[in-house]
């Protein structure tokens, strides 16, 4: 059994306070299995548990615990609650409702100092509180395992297309240079001999620089020694000088560099690294620019070429990716290796996408990423 999380903990906590100003209750505890231990994982009001943890089995609390029946008791005796003895509490009046969650065992206990106790309608928005507390973990436990399978999914496109690199780049290279190797062998011509090795030799030179560059792409060093402003320029530069394109490298960003934290820099980095594969791959443009801008409390990233657009793109590829043009020229980049690609990653660091192409007048990828915590120079 898994203890709760640091978002199911906020809104227990948040769960709590609430459910004291509802029950007009002095005090309120949550207290969750763990293992073979009942927890106390939230509180409010003047509830002040002197234990956080207690058995569930061979307690006092843990029994009522297991029983997992609501109870609504008035001055109760201490013969009654030994559990509220365990906690170092006491009340007037008490409340319990069960908090069955995924296997795991709960407890959601509220205390009065009033005289008669809770009334029938706080009773039973008890009883509607514990059900609403357990549909939100439930609904934030689902969250986060389709977070999860999002993080896996694009871990695995992510192996599929270095996969698929390495085989077009380096095993089709390799297999040249055998090729080479073997014709080699079956010269008797020593001078013929010789220029097939030295063809080799030059066949392995670009090999090693193939992979030094897959490498980098791999894990740019200069993302986590330089930051994301240095790693684009490099970026951009590679594009130049690999793929033939211009391009520009607005970075302009007023005043200090703001850093993001490694997963969403490393996010913006991939988003325009995609962004110009796909200006050189598909767009046949001839300049390509790649801007930063920080506005207001988010970075603002954009790849923008001027290039064929999406419209006269290859059919084929285009069906694969199904971006579909909406009236005002947005792509939703829903579907497609690359674009669903950036789309998952800016997802994954709560960064908005946006893809706009105009036939004939180029394409625009904008990522915008939320800025939080301190800045540097
Ligand atoms: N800058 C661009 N200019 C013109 N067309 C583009 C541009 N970017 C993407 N496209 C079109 O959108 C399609 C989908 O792009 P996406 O990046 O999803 O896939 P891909 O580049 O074809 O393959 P992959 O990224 O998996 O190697 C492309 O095939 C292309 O038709
Ligand atoms: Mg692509």
């Amino acid at each position: 059994m898994r203890a709760a999380s640091g978002p199911e903990l906020w809104l227990l906590r948040l769960m709590a306070e609430r459910g004291l100003r509802l029950l007009g209750a002095t005090g309120l505890i949550i207290a969750m299995t763990r293992e073979s231990e009942l927890e106390v994982v939230a509180e409010a009001g003047a509830a002040t548990p002197r234990v956080r943890s207690l058995p569930l089995h061979g307690s006092a609390l843990g029994t009522v615990c297991e029983s997992r029946t609501s109870l609504a008791l008035e001055q109760p005796t201490a013969r009654e609650t030994p559990w509220l003895t365990e906690l170092g509490v006491a009340a007037a009046a008490v409340l319990v409702e069960p908090l069955p969650f995924e296997g795991q065992l709960g407890l959601l206990i509220a205390l009065g100092d009033r005289e008669p106790g809770f009334d029938r309608s706080e009773v039973a928005a008890a009883s509607d509180l514990a059900r609403s507390i357990v549909e939100r973990l439930e609904a934030e436990r689902s969250t986060e395992r389709e977070r999860l399978r999002h993080g896996v999914l694009a871990r695995e496109r992510e192996r599929t297309r270095w996969a698929r690199e390495l085989h077009d780049e380096t095993v089709q290279g390799l297999a040249s240079l055998r090729l080479l190797l073997e014709s080699a062998r079956c010269l008797n011509d020593s001078h013929e001999r010789q220029q097939v090795l030295e063809n080799a030799l030059a066949e392995v030179d670009r090999e090693i620089d193939a992979l030094r560059h897959l490498i980098t792409e791999l894990r740019p060093a200069a993302l986590d020694d330089l930051g994301l402003v240095a790693a684009l320029e490099a970026l951009a530069r590679r594009a130049g000088a690999i793929d033939g394109l211009t391009v520009n490298t607005d970075i302009a960003v007023n005043g200090p560099v703001p850093r993001l934290g490694p997963e969403a820099e490393s996010a913006v980095y991939r988003i325009a690294q995609e962004a110009l594969t796909n200006v050189a791959k598909h767009s046949g443009a001839a300049h390509a620019e790649l801007a930063l801008h920080v506005q207001g409390d988010r970075l603002l990233a954009t790849v923008r070429d001027d290039g064929i657009g999406f419209a006269s793109a290859d059919p084929a590829s285009t069906m694969t990716a199904r971006p579909e043009s909406s009236g005002n020229g947005a792509v939703a980049a829903a579907t497609g290796f690359g674009l669903s690609g950036m789309q998952e990653r800016a997802e994954l660091v709560g960064a908005d996408l946006d893809v706009t192409s105009e036939p004939g007048a180029g394409t625009t990828v904008r990522v915008s990423v939320p800025i939080s915590g301190p800045t540097t120079t």
